[in-house]
């Protein structure tokens, strides 16, 4: 990288990196922005191979779109059968097991056609077809990747469910789905430690009254099974046939389901199309990580969420790349395991997560010293800003000031990146995600709706035409849709839910942008979103509480995480009682979210700051927490409660406590 000779913290891509690059000219921005249909179309088809064209790029009645009409593709197809001519041998999936004395498993583009092949065949026996919704809830395995691919190759919608959500919000997405169908495994190993799923998955399996469960005997754990419903993965595709004819897949029909936290209680079902997902997907992968045919990609990211499904999964084999996924926990045996496996595997690509590299670096400069890293070209970063001190130790001590680090922003509903640095372009800055991608318009609005100047905040939108990886609308909930995402500012402005400042710099005639986090009422733990709502939900159904507000805490390593105020009921003896209360309140929440939504803090109050309508106001919630300005609390209908607020969370910011009860 070559620093900037005027500005401070700014870094370009050496002479080097931009003639290796896929893009080097800041051109193709303005190209894109003069077309942005054109543009891409003009991708589609080089990225994507398409059984049939489309009759017209994009078609757009507010807040709906749709683009690529009347073609017809396949995303399993387009990852592995059209590889196989040229690439048959080359490995698709290198896979590290957790457990270091076990062997890494590798998976040629051969390898994981036939094993596609055969589970897709063995799904249309057990009567799974086109438009199905199939549940997830799966560790990092080979048979995920798979198994994925082979909902693709048929057409059955897969909806993947993080393995640290608990069975009941397995049930809850498996509800929401009307899904009948769930693959899982017996167990995996993480941090050392046999953690069961099938086990734990069988009452839920029971409740919604399963069709079928497919199991993964992955640790081989000797899980209960259930004759008729149950089936073990090897054994059902033991007898399969190794073809199966791609089903084609139109720009209407929806490609998967992926559960996301809004602002209102239950988990939204977002819904992706297929090849135009699958184009944004490609091409972003292509260009923001620079991937070239020989790379290695290791993106940290975990199958449940969205970074899983596209930088872990479709993007890197649509480019007919490598990918690298590894099954358990960074520090195991020790904290320096993504290392060794960079070094091992020479892996050159590296997608991760603020809060991986904050924990980290927690362990200490000495783990990753250890490790040569020198295979390593791109670094990324995706879920949360990240701050300055964090981007210098990642730029520093693991990509050798060597790596551009694209910041990578985008969110579930966009499905592809959307705001980045590129690498052979850049700048990067820390804080600072970059441009938009081509083919990709924000804006930064007021709240009256007008584009901000550089360096005042507001909400970052996105304007028509949206990428063609955006959202398909939200699984049974049209009224949500339109609610959440489509309300801000009128149904044609998609409003993305975070703050962001532009700043005063420009790359292809437009400005790059900070994003500075959420603004609604929605979590972000360790990068992943969690709604506050889905965990009140979770925390009032306990006799003892009348009322409660979650709200993020800052957190040094994970970023924020869930902090409760709770009000008991009247009766109750709090002095007594509080620790067994507090226990409960992390018991049901874990069980009923799962352990990522596991409070930090709970504190007991006798009220919460609502407005006139009853309307808990987080933001002030959030400000105690932070040590910051409160501003304008003349909208708290019950204000003396924020003094009793600022003693219990001991408050040392700016302003008098008296000043509230006033
Ligand atoms: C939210 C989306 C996109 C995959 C990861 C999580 C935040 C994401 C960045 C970034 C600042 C970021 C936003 C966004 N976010 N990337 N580079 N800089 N914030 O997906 O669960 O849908 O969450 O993550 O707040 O809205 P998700």
């Amino acid at each position: 990288m070559v620093k900037d000779p005027e500005k401070e913290n700014v870094y370009w891509p050496s002479e080097n990196l931009k003639e290796k690059a896929w893009i080097s000219d800041a051109k193709i921005y303005e190209k894109a922005r003069r077309d942005p249909k054109a543009f891409w179309a003009e991708k589609a088809k080089e990225t994507l191979d398409w059984f049939e064209e489309w009759e017209k790029i994009e078609e757009w009645n507010p807040p709906y779109f749709n683009w690529f009409i009347g073609s017809k593709t396949n995303l399993a197809y387009n990852c592995l059968d059209r590889h196989l001519e040229e690439n048959r041998n080359k490995t698709a999936l290198i896979w590290e097991p957790e457990p270091p004395e076990e062997q890494q498993r590798l998976l040629t583009y051969q390898d994981l056609y036939e094993q596609v092949s055969k589970f897709a065949n063995a799904l249309k026996d057990l009567g799974i077809k086109k438009g199905d919704p199939i549940t997830f809830w799966m560790p990092m395995i080979p048979e995920t990747a798979i198994a994925a691919l082979a909902c693709q190759r048929i057409g059955a919608w897969h909806s993947i469910v993080y393995t640290a959500f608990s069975p009941n919000a397995v049930k809850d997405r498996m509800e929401d789905a009307e899904s009948r169908n769930l693959i899982t495994a017996d167990a995996f190993f993480r941090g050392g430690k046999t953690l069961k799923l099938k086990e734990k998955i069988d009452r839920v399996l029971e409740e919604i009254g399963a069709k079928n469960c497919i199991v993964v005997n992955r640790a081989k754990t000797d899980p209960p099974m259930k004759k008729g419903r149950d089936h073990f993965y090897n054994e059902i595709v033991s007898d399969e046939e190794p073809y199966c004819e791609p089903e084609p897949i139109g720009a209407e029909d929806i490609s998967f389901l992926l559960y996301t936290s809004g602002t209102t209680g239950k988990p939204k079902g977002i819904k992706h199309s297929c090849g135009a997902y699958a184009t944004q997907a490609a091409l972003t992968t292509k260009w923001v990580f620079d991937l070239h045919p020989q790379d290695i990609f290791f993106s940290t990211a975990d199958i449940g969420w969205i970074t899983g499904h596209s930088y872990s999964l479709y993007g890197p084999l649509l480019n007919g790349g490598t990918v690298l996924w590894y099954e358990g926990s960074p520090y195991h045996p020790e904290p320096d395991r993504w290392w060794k496996i960079i070094d091992e595997n020479k892996v050159n690509i590296f997608y991760t997560a603020p809060t991986a590299i904050r924990a980290l670096r927690r362990k200490g400069d000495e783990w990753v010293e250890k490790h040569d890293l020198k295979s390593l070209r791109i670094l990324g970063s995706v879920g949360e800003p990240i701050d300055p001190d964090t981007w210098g130790w990642f730029f520093e001590k693991v990509g050798g000031k060597r790596c551009p680090i694209v910041d990578t922003y985008w969110q579930t509903e966009t499905g592809g990146i959307i705001i980045t640095s590129i690498p052979g372009i850049g700048p990067f800055i820390p804080s600072v995600a970059g441009p938009a991608v081509p083919g990709i318009k924000y804006d930064v609005f007021d709240v009256t709706g007008k584009p901000t100047e550089p360096g005042t905040s507001g909400k970052v939108v996105l304007k028509h035409p949206f990428g063609p990886g955006m959202l398909r609308g939200v699984h049974k909930a049209p009224d949500k849709y339109k609610e959440e995402y489509w309300s801000e500012y009128g149904d044609e402005i998609y409003f993305t839910g975070d703050g962001g400042r532009k700043i005063d710099m420009e790359i292809g005639e437009q400005n790059l942008i900070e994003i500075t986090g959420r603004i609604d009422d929605v979590l972000e733990v360790a990068g992943h979103r969690l709604g506050t709502a889905e965990i009140e939900d979770a925390i009032s159904s306990l006799a003892e509480i009348t009322e409660v507000a979650v709200v993020g805490k800052p957190h040094d390593v994970k970023g924020e995480v869930p902090a409760v105020f709770a009000v008991t009921k009247s009766d109750i003896d709090l002095e007594r009682r509080e620790e067994e209360l507090k226990r409960k309140i992390v018991e049901i929440v874990r069980k009923k979210i799962g352990p990522v939504a596991t409070p930090d803090a709970t504190y007991f109050v006798s009220d919460v700051p609502k407005t006139e309508s009853g309307k808990v106001i987080r933001r002030f919630l959030k400000s105690l927490l932070k040590d910051e300005k409160l501003g304008d609390v003349t909208t708290v209908s019950n204000p003396r409660c924020l003094k009793e607020l600022a003693k219990k969370v001991n408050y040392k910011g700016p302003e008098k406590i008296v000043s509230f009860t006033t």
